[in-house]
């Protein structure tokens, strides 16, 4: 028997298998696809303080290996999300992670209040603190400062739920990020979200995306977030659930060896939408062949 139990502060997951923002809508509309009591957890898509109606389309291209979207959220707003999916999220038979972004530190902080006084039924929040695709520029994950406050205070305004800081891949030393969150109280980091890119057809000489440029995801990232959980998992300051070109179970192994302790599937759910139960399934098999009978006996194991 092998024991998939993970723990990332104050938050305990069945398994180490969660699916990413964005990349699962509010789940309802996977429910016939998967079995989510197999899951380690579900995080819905970003939600904003106000309604957006997010970016002119096109807003998504295919690139080699990748994805590159520029949705600019598109969302109906926290009370929304409240009133018509959070009923829904929290019947159902694994963790549920709401996930924010507010434009500002001051609606943050609002917004994790709110959350806080409907928080049954949500085993943690994830702050969007690294959308690369808004206007108005509201990756405060590039500064470490702004970081710990937004933490702080969000914690603060939301004792009750464990806190987890998404980060972007958009800066020269993630690692530096993930402390501050840590200094602010997160119980854990996602690292990472999208990576600012851009496709161009020359024949036009136009921008493909809408919104010109956009976040890069899927299997091209993979080498580039292997590397930045690597360097956050070093500091042993903070858990790390690490997100970014993850769809195989060789991909989630290989994040756990780096030192990840929980791993978000995003794009490949595109494509293949039952790989997180799949590789769920298949986990305690590879755990065994490296000899150990837990998930936490592979973490951060790697060799070097
Ligand atoms: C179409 C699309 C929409 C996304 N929307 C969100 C979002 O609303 N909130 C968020 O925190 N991340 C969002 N992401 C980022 C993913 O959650 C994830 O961090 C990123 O795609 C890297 O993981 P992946 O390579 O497995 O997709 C989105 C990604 C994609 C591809």
């Amino acid at each position: 028997m092998v024991d998939l139990t993970v723990s990332l502060g104050r938050l305990n997951l069945r398994n180490p298998v969660l699916v990413a923002s964005g990349t699962f809508g509010y789940a309802k509309e996977m429910e016939s696809l998967i079995d989510f009591a197999q899951l380690g957890g579900i995080i819905p898509k970003t939600v904003t303080q106000s309604p957006r109606v997010g970016n002119p389309p096109p807003r998504t291209v295919e690139t080699p290996s990748g994805l590159l979207n520029a949705i600019g959220l598109d969302n109906d707003g926290l009370e929304h999300f409240l009133a018509h999916h959070l009923p829904y999220l929290r019947t159902l038979p694994t963790a549920i992670i709401a996930n924010i972004a507010g434009k500002s530190e001051e609606e943050f902080v609002a917004m994790a209040a709110r959350v806080h006084q409907s928080r049954a039924g949500l085993a943690a929040l994830e702050l969007n603190l690294s959308c690369p695709n808004v206007s108005g520029g509201i990756d405060f994950a590039i500064d470490p400062e702004l970081t710990r406050r937004i933490v702080r205070r969000c914690r603060d305004a939301c004792p009750e739920l464990p806190l987890i800081a998404k980060l972007t891949p958009n800066v020269t030393d993630i690692a530096v990020i993930a402390r501050a969150a840590a200094d602010g109280g997160a119980d854990a980091v996602s690292a990472v979200n999208t990576f600012v890119g851009m496709a161009v057809d020359w024949r036009r000489q136009r921008p493909i995306l809408g919104n010109i440029t956009g976040g890069l995801s899927g299997p091209a990232i993979k080498p580039l977030v292997l590397r930045a959980v690597w360097r956050i998992a070093q500091l042993k300051a903070i858990p790390v659930i690490a997100v970014g070109g993850i769809g195989t179970l060789d991909d989630v192994m290989e994040f756990l060896v780096v030192g990840a302790t929980a791993v978000q599937i995003g794009t490949a759910n595109f494509y293949d939408p039952t790989a997180s139960v799949r590789i769920v399934a298949a986990l305690p098999a590879a755990i065994q062949s490296l000899g150990g009978n837990s998930v936490r006996a592979v973490i951060g194991t790697l060799r070097t």
